[in-house]
C-alpha cells in the first residue's frame, strides 16, 4: 500500500470528467486500497480518484460522513461510477473543506437529502441515501468525478477570498517543505 499525493487546486486534473471503471480486478483494488490509506494519512472524510491523479469514476467516504463517531473505526464506503437517484429539493448550507485546498473553508448549500446508486469495488450494485454531512460529502466527490470543485458553488466573492487563502496556504507550505529539505541535507 501506499501514500499518494493529492493535487493541490488548480491542478489541471481537477477539472478532468473522469472515466467510467469498467474493469474490476486487483488493479482496481489496489487503487482503492492505496486511497483509503491516503485518506487517512490526511485526515480526511473523503477522497475522488481524480484528486490523485487517477482517471477512474471512484471515490471512497468515512462511515463518519454518515454515522458520526459510531462510524469511525467502520470500513469506508467504496462508491464506483456513482449516479445521483434522487436529490431532496430542501438545501441546507454548511461548512465544506476539501484535501485540494487543505485549510479551506466555505459555506457551500447542498440539498439536505440524496439517493445514490453506485456498484462496490466488487462490482455490486447497491443504493444509499445520504443526509445533512452525509449526502454533503457525496455529492462533494461526486462533483470532482465532474471536474467541478467547491469554489465552483459559492459568490463571486466568496470564491475570491478562499482563492487568496488557498494560495497563501499553498506558498505557506511550499515554504515549509523547501525548509525541512534544507535542514535534512
Ligand atoms: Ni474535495
Amino acid at each position: 500500500m501506499a501514500v499518494l499525493d493529492v493535487l493541490p487546486y488548480p491542478n489541471p486534473f481537477l477539472r478532468k470528467r473522469a472515466g467510467d471503471v469498467e474493469d474490476f480486478d486487483d488493479r482496481l483494488r489496489q487503487i482503492v486500497a492505496d486511497m483509503e490509506e491516503t485518506m487517512a494519512d490526511e485526515d480526511g472524510i473523503g477522497l475522488a480518484a481524480t484528486q490523485v491523479g487517477i482517471d477512474l469514476r471512484l471515490l471512497i467516504l468515512s462511515r463518519y460522513a454518515f454515522e458520526g463517531e459510531a462510524g469511525k473505526d467502520k470500513p469506508n464506503l467504496v462508491m464506483i461510477n456513482p449516479e445521483i437517484v434522487w436529490e431532496s429539493d430542501e438545501t441546507v448550507v454548511g461548512e465544506e473543506g476539501c484535501l485540494s485546498f487543505p485549510g479551506v473553508f466555505i459555506q457551500v448549500e447542498r440539498p439536505q437529502k440524496v439517493r445514490i446508486r453506485a456498484r462496490d469495488a466488487d462490482g455490486e450494485t447497491y443504493e444509499i441515501e445520504g443526509e445533512g454531512l452525509g449526502a454533503r460529502a457525496i455529492l462533494h466527490e461526486i462533483d470532482h468525478l465532474e471536474g467541478v470543485v467547491m469554489i465552483d458553488h459559492v459568490s463571486h466573492l466568496t470564491r475570491k477570498r478562499a482563492l487568496k487563502k488557498h494560495q497563501r496556504n499553498q506558498k505557506a507550505l511550499q515554504a515549509r517543505a523547501r525548509e525541512d529539505a534544507r535542514k535534512s541535507r
